[in-house]
């Protein structure tokens, strides 16, 4: 018996020290998990199915696309962030991600403590549109209809925490007026209810309007970003329309929950490189206005810095416009 004891516990100190190599190279071993904080067939979702089926052949395991939505994304990052650390579930995100901190003062996770971050994947302009059949035929004529009707305006949006949100009210900040907000699950169905002439206005990302904007679907009114967008050179900027220094941009980042080994992690930010590299989900974001960021910025590192600055920059704009939702 004592002999055997200290054989035991040497026995398992040994076991307990393989056992993460043997995790390492046996990962992953089974499907892993990507949750989409929107809904189905939104931009986020259009992201993460592309890209999930360029991961899986790097993993050679499935990839599972989860849309959970509610709450502007906070519910599927509190999920992501309470989540088992064991490399099997992982979170795509936006700015959400960096704006949610100043909007809800009840978040179930903290961007700066509950994660593992992987790495940066794109960024995608926005574009402002109206249904089809709203009065005015360009910006221009949308101010002036705008500052005319703003009661009677419906803009969709995905609710706070959601990028739709975030356009749509430094948009009617930077016109001085107040429409009324009418929350969906993602802008997937918001999109629906605009092409369906259920609201006015949706502002919202390249990887879901061009194909509308190209079919002629809807109003398309100008684009987000400080510098016109190859994908559309034709359409003008908010900023050049009148709108002084108006600019969003959405970035996507990928998350694990804290505690994930971080073997995992690196071989699941190896596969993100790789897949970030492939023809198929190069040539889908280049067709949807999407832009590849930069090698350096597909690292856990600089997604980490990049969330911290997004909270500096958003939080006291979102403060002093008080748009904390509760
Ligand atoms: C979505 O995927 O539905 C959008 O990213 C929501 C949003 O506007 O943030």
């Amino acid at each position: 018996m004592t002999l055997r004891l200290p054989f035991a516990t040497a026995l398992s100190a040994i076991v307990l020290t393989l056992a993460p190599a043997a995790q390492a190279a046996d990962y992953p071993s089974r499907p892993i998990t990507l949750i989409v904080p929107f809904a189905a067939g939104g931009p986020t979702d259009v992201v993460a199915r592309t890209l999930g089926a360029e991961l899986s052949k790097e993993l050679g395991q499935p990839i599972v696309v989860e849309n959970r939505t509610g709450a502007g994304g906070t519910l599927a990052a509190a999920y992501v962030a309470n989540a088992e650390p064991d490399g099997y579930t992982y979170l795509i995100h936006h700015n959400g991600m960096a704006t949610a901190t100043a909007l809800y003062s009840n978040l179930k996770f903290d961007p700066l403590k509950s994660y593992a971050y992987v790495g940066e994947v794109v960024d995608v302009p926005m574009t402002l549109l109206g249904r089809k059949n709203l009065p005015p035929a360009n910006m221009a004529e949308f101010i002036e209809y705008a500052r005319a009707n703003a009661d009677k305006i419906n803009l969709a949006n995905a609710g706070p925490g959601a990028v739709s949100q975030l356009c749509g009210s430094l948009l009617q900040q930077a016109l001085g007026v107040k429409f009324t907000t009418i929350p969906y699950q993602g802008t997937g169905p918001a999109m629906a209810a605009l092409l369906g002439e259920q609201v006015d206005v949706l502002c919202d990302q390249t990887t879901q309007t061009i194909p509308h904007i190209a079919a002629g679907n809807v109003k398309f009114y100008g684009v987000t970003t400080q510098e016109r967008i190859s994908k559309l050179p034709d359409a003008p900027t908010l900023e050049e329309q009148g709108l002084k220094g108006f600019e969003v941009k959405v970035w996507h980042g990928i998350y694990a929950p804290a505690g994930t080994p971080p073997a995992a992690v690196s071989r699941f930010n190896s596969a993100l490189k790789t897949a970030l590299k492939s023809p198929a989900f190069t040539g889908k974001m280049a067709d949807l206005g999407a832009e590849i960021v930069s090698e350096d910025r597909q690292t856990p590192e600089s997604l980490q810095k990049w969330v911290k600055s997004e909270i500096d920059k958003w939080t006291p704009v979102l403060k002093a416009e008080g748009m904390n939702v509760n």
